[in-house]
């Protein structure tokens, strides 16, 4: 399978027919990644004083929204209300574009973190392999179980010195899962409740979220896996969009600097082609 499917859409609220609306479905749910490289989400010139991680607070590796504000962010009270307008407006511009291209995700989707990432990949010396994103991995939360819940991601590259963000994308999941579930456990009799109860998980862990953070454990684990698990380089340049499933695409970031993120929750009943997901897969 190609790790990209490439499109020549050129505006956040594109005029797809639903044929095409078709493909680049079943292209997304099929563990491909959308890469729109004529979408770019352009600074205005007064935006552009926030290329430099300078502006990071140095508590977390990205700044974030909350609400109408930005966390993560250092700055006089002016500049980070237009830091936030910025990041704001690219949530919008992110939300448009998976309304646009999926109609039928719409009214099932929810909008979750939107993220601005103004530090060098690998910067912050990771502080744990498990931590470590340059290693292949599908998206999976210690303390965010979501029962099956689809990750969906939206990225901009807006890199000002032509630095193309640059990930290794890895084989389907569904070979992955083949490889790691004979090494995983069931998990310990209790442990979910025990976990939601001390806090440590938002919810409780559903066996899907016991594995799938196994899966993303034990690959990022194993360095025999990572080096020869067939695997493909793709390079975003700046003034590019990609767009994936990231609990189903093994990616890996290896280098590049600017990049904005929007995440959304998607129920596996809003799919297309639900057979695809990763819980279903699991269970087959
Ligand atoms: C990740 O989701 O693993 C990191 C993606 C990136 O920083 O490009
Ligand atoms: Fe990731």
């Amino acid at each position: 399978m190609q790790a990209l499917h490439t499109s020549n859409i050129n505006t956040w609220k594109p005029n797809i027919d639903g044929a095409s609306s078709q493909a680049l479905v079943l292209a997304l749910e099929q563990g491909q990644v959308l890469f729109l490289p004529k979408l770019g989400f352009v600074l205005d010139e007064s935006e552009k004083q926030f290329l430099s991680p300078a502006w990071l607070d140095g508590s977390r590796k990205n700044i974030s929204l909350e609400g109408e504000k930005v966390g993560g962010a250092q700055g006089a009270e002016q500049e980070l209300a237009r830091l936030a307008g910025m990041v704001a407006r690219f949530s919008q511009e992110a939300t448009a574009l998976i309304h646009t291209l999926f109609p039928h995700y719409a009214a099932h989707l929810h909008q979750a973190r939107t993220s601005y990432r103004p530090s060098p990949v690998g910067a912050s010396q990771a502080i744990s392999w498990k931590k470590d994103d340059s290693r292949l991995h599908v998206d999976a939360f210690p303390s965010r179980p979501n029962h099956g819940e689809r990750i969906l991601r939206v990225f901009a590259n807006v890199n000002p010195h032509q630095e193309a963000r640059v990930w290794r994308v890895g084989e389907p999941f569904e070979a992955v899962a083949i490889k790691f579930l004979p090494t995983i456990n069931k998990p310990i009799v209790g442990s979910a409740a025990l976990l939601k109860l001390l806090k440590i998980t938002k919810k409780k862990r559903s066996e899907y979220d016991h594995i799938m953070l196994h899966l993303h454990d034990g690959m990022k684990a194993d360095m025999d896996f990572q080096q020869n698990v067939p695997q493909q380089t793709v390079h975003f340049p700046p003034g590019s969009v990609w767009i994936c499933f990231s609990d189903q695409v093994l990616h890996a970031a290896m280098c590049g600097q600017f990049m904005f993120e929007q995440t959304f929750h998607l129920p596996i009943s809003a799919l297309q082609h639900p057979e695809l997901s990763p819980l279903k897969v699991l269970e087959r």
